[in-house]
């Protein structure tokens, strides 16, 4: 089985590599050719741990090709995935569908009859219904059919979540896309992966609704970790003690600086749109992202506050990436909080693993370092803002002699006040005890 996918984004092209990798013959499209010469030449352009290896070797073996030629592609296929992108639109937060009717228009041009046509990308309910529209009034007569399958993969660890996922979810609303999208996860039956296959609107809502609920959980655990600021608690604790009831899990419990990425802020408004429009508001939604965004302001003021004299000021920042094992910044809180202290006068000395090529533009200004020690010269504060496990043995001897300061301030709570205890260093984290040195 041949399986073409539109669209070299990061869903895309993690999809592309992992069918290759089950063992189809899978051909990847996209309009930038830059993009398409670079990784025909074995070069991925974003970090994503495991990915240019496997690309690499699925090439050689010849089940893995790039191609700016749609038509081609397209007609060679039985299953065509659409992951081009859904940004949020401007002003409403609604997802912009643009690129996916384009997509679905010009696969219904060259497709065979019976393709079945997947949307990949996260779209919102009633898209699945609009591209089987589009695809029908552009070739009248011509059978095939439109599949939903979303997406859960997480960036840093996207090539696991895809060969080893918790369940695949597929809408369909005829036998052939069933049967042919059983096909394609057929491989993930020794694993006895749970295939849950249901309709269109289904499969897009359960995409929303894990990421809002996600989301949600996250924003939860940081209001419960200020709560504990105030009256003396310890979030991880608390965490521990509610994750271990089943109901409730233990994961997404780790109080931090708020949410980014490319997909929770864009999906939970997205899905609060949504809710508004069809008049089912999804208040708590709506709540979450108010709450997260003034969490990165607060994350700011946290800063200033421990800042005598702003303007005159060094403060390091370790980690802009939005989560750790990934160069995205997308959202990211070191964003806000960065931007923030920039506006103060504050001068900033950043280090990121991997990021600091995607932030530099965005925050001119920054001194961007080669190591945490280098960040962290002539330093009053040290704020650690991506738990990167780079940053979770830092010496704080050589800290003590590169600072200007004596302040940590870890809002990934990577370190337990007991590491620093004797080093000479204050410590305050999210939701926990601090300890004045
Ligand atoms: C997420 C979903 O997990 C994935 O299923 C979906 O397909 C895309 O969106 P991703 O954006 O890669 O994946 O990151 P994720 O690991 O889920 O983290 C999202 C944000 O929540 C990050 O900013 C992270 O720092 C934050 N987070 C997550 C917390 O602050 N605490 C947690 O306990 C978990």
């Amino acid at each position: 089985m041949k399986i073409t996918v539109v669209g070299t984004g990061y869903v895309g092209l993690v999809s592309g590599v992992c069918f290759s990798e089950f063992g189809f013959d899978v051909t990847c499209v996209d309009v930038d050719a830059t993009k398409i010469a670079s990784l025909s030449a074995g070069m991925v352009p974003i970090y994503e741990p495991g990915l240019e290896e496997m690309m690499q070797r699925n090439v050689e073996e010849g089940r893995l090709s790039f191609t700016t030629d749609l038509a081609a592609a397209v007609a060679a296929a039985s299953v065509v995935f659409i992951a081009v992108g859904t940004p949020s639109r401007r002003g409403d937060g609604e997802a912009d569908l643009s690129y996916v009717y384009a997509a679905a228009r010009e696969i219904a041009r060259n497709m065979q009859p019976e393709t079945v046509v997947t949307i990949k990308s996260t779209v919102v309910v009633g898209t699945c219904r609009a591209v089987r529209d589009i695809i029908a009034a552009e070739r009248p007569g011509v059978p095939f059919s439109v599949a939903s399958n979303p997406e859960f993969l997480r960036e840093g660890a996207a090539i696991e979540d895809f060969l080893r996922p918790d369940r695949v979810v597929v809408g369909v609303d005829d036998e052939r896309a069933k049967l042919r999208m059983r096909r394609v996860y057929r491989p993930l039956n020794l694993r006895e992966t749970p295939i849950l296959i249901t309709s269109f609107e289904n499969a897009e809502l359960i995409k929303y609704a894990a990421n809002a609920f996600l989301a949600m959980k996250v924003t939860f655990i940081n209001e419960v970790a200020d709560l504990c600021e105030k009256v003396g608690g310890n979030v991880q604790e608390i965490a521990r003690g509610i994750g271990l009831d089943n109901r409730i899990g233990s994961k997404f419990l780790h109080a931090g600086p708020g949410f980014g990425g490319s997909c929770f802020p864009k999906d939970t408004r997205a899905f609060a749109a949504t809710g508004r429009k069809a008049g089912a508001p999804q208040r708590l939604i709506e709540e979450v992202i108010a709450i997260n965004e003034a969490r990165k302001a607060d994350m700011a003021a946290r800063v200033l506050a421990a800042l005598p004299e702003p303007a005159k000021s060094t403060v390091a920042v370790l980690g802009v990436a939005f989560k750790p094992n990934t160069d995205d910044v997308r959202e990211a809180p070191s964003l806000a909080v960065i931007g923030d202290l920039l506006a103060e006068g504050v001068s900033v000395r950043a280090h990121d693993p991997e990021a600091m090529a995607q932030a530099a533009p965005l925050l001119p200004g920054v001194a961007w370092c080669d190591s945490p020690y280098q960040a962290a010269e002539g330093a009053d504060v040290l704020v650690i803002l991506t738990e990167w496990n780079a940053y979770r043995m830092l010496n704080f001897a050589t800290l003590k002699t590169v600072m200007a300061g004596r302040l940590i301030l870890d809002l990934r709570n990577i370190y337990k006040p007991d590491d620093i205890a004797g080093t000479g260093f204050s410590y305050r984290s999210v939701g926990r005890p601090t300890l004045e040195g």
